[in-house]
């Protein structure tokens, strides 16, 4: 089955590349074509993610037409990487699946050069107060203390310019931000904030807005995802047992909260009468469950990603040539006015979990 989904994942990838122009997408418009951000706003944090999804399909069948998309991409995205404005906690989503794909499949000097600079960014927002990376931008330093739960999945991008450069200092923070996050994200039922607000000068906890959930205290299932695919990849760099725990308790959680229908709802706590869905969710959560499965040693994680993939594949995967996008009904917030939509991220992060269930792809992360 997975051989004949990532068959059909190739096929729709390399029909797309042929006909979106080099365009840089984030979602379909009403013709099911996708949208380009190149000129609405380089800096955008899902700017990498077709590339990721080039790098994959390319690494999978090596059509170069693929690869010369991606370092098309990869070369667009230098205007970002000299706009302090645009540089933000996200540097690892728009540089890993673009110059960190590359680098580990050519060695192109030019992507180690990006890969190294998006990390001295990135190192730059820590906080040694608070031992966090800040997340997002201002102008008056209003939300210097705030971090934020997606933040886990910018991190290897510190422990590869580790890795690159033989400095511990990248890993250092890196490993720093995720112990906080052990420590002030996760809640007692497995469940976690999005966002949680330090004092930038004395590093003590203030507050947990609600974020891109449904409201404080609840369940923003793509940020349980990230808490997943995050705290795992942080054990598998750093080998604390605390981040394995807590890997382990947002996938039990995750894993507890999927409704009889295999579909994921935008927040695990919105009611029956909501029909927000976020494939995006189910699609990180999958392939972070993979890595854990390998990590904790528990075949249990494996089976609920291919649960997952296989509601995915079977009920809102389009693999049609009329649109561009794969999956079909995510939700970038709960208080967005649109809902149950395509967006490139789930797209990458389905793309990756089938590949890894075939031992195919590139590892990122
Ligand atoms: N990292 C932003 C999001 O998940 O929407």
């Amino acid at each position: 089955m997975w051989t004949e989904i990532a068959g059909k994942i190739s096929e729709k990838i390399l029909l797309v590349c042929r006909r979106n122009g080099g365009g840089i997408p984030y979602m379909t418009g009403p013709d099911g074509r996708f949208d380009d951000r190149t000129d609405k706003n380089i800096s955008w944090w899902t700017n990498g993610f077709w590339a990721g999804s080039l790098w994959q399909i390319y690494a999978l069948t090596g059509r170069e037409e693929l690869k010369a998309a991606a370092v098309a991409i990869e070369n667009k995205l230098d205007r970002a990487l000299t706009d302090a404005s645009g540089m933000d906690h996200d540097s690892g989503f728009k540089w890993l699946p673009t110059a960190g794909a590359d680098y580990a499949l050519t060695k192109n000097p030019a992507s180690l050069n990006r890969l190294l600079l998006a990390a001295s960014d990135l190192a730059g927002r820590f906080n040694p107060r608070g031992s966090f990376l800040r997340a997002w931008n201002d102008r008056d330093g209003k939300n210097a203390g705030w971090a934020i739960i997606d933040c886990l999945m910018n991190l290897p991008l510190l422990y590869r310019a580790s890795e690159l450069t033989g400095d511990p200092r990248f890993a250092q923070i890196a490993a720093l931000h995720a112990g906080t996050a052990a420590r002030h994200f996760q809640r007692p039922d497995g469940s976690c904030e999005h966002i949680v607000v330090f004092d930038p000068a004395t590093g003590e906890r203030v507050a947990a807005p609600g974020g891109q959930g449904m409201g404080p205290g609840s369940a923003w299932s793509r940020g349980q995802a990230w808490a997943v695919y995050g705290f795992t990849l942080s054990y598998l760099h750093t080998k604390d047992s605390l981040l394995l725990d807590r890997a382990k308790k947002s996938a039990d959680y995750f894993i507890g909260h999927i409704p009889a229908s295999g579909l994921i709802p935008a927040d695990f706590l919105q009611g029956a009468d909501c029909d927000f869905e976020d494939d995006s969710a189910a699609a990180i959560a999958a392939s972070g469950l993979l890595e854990l499965a390998g990590a904790a040693g528990e075949s249990r994680y494996r089976h609920a990603a291919e649960r997952l993939l296989t509601t995915l594949a079977e009920k809102r995967c389009d693999f049609s040539p009329d649109t561009d996008n794969l999956l079909t009904r995510c939700s970038v917030s709960f208080h967005d006015a649109r809902h149950n939509h395509a967006l490139i991220y789930a797209d990458y992060f389905f793309t990756e979990a089938v590949l890894k269930l075939l031992g195919k792809g590139i590892f990122i992360w």
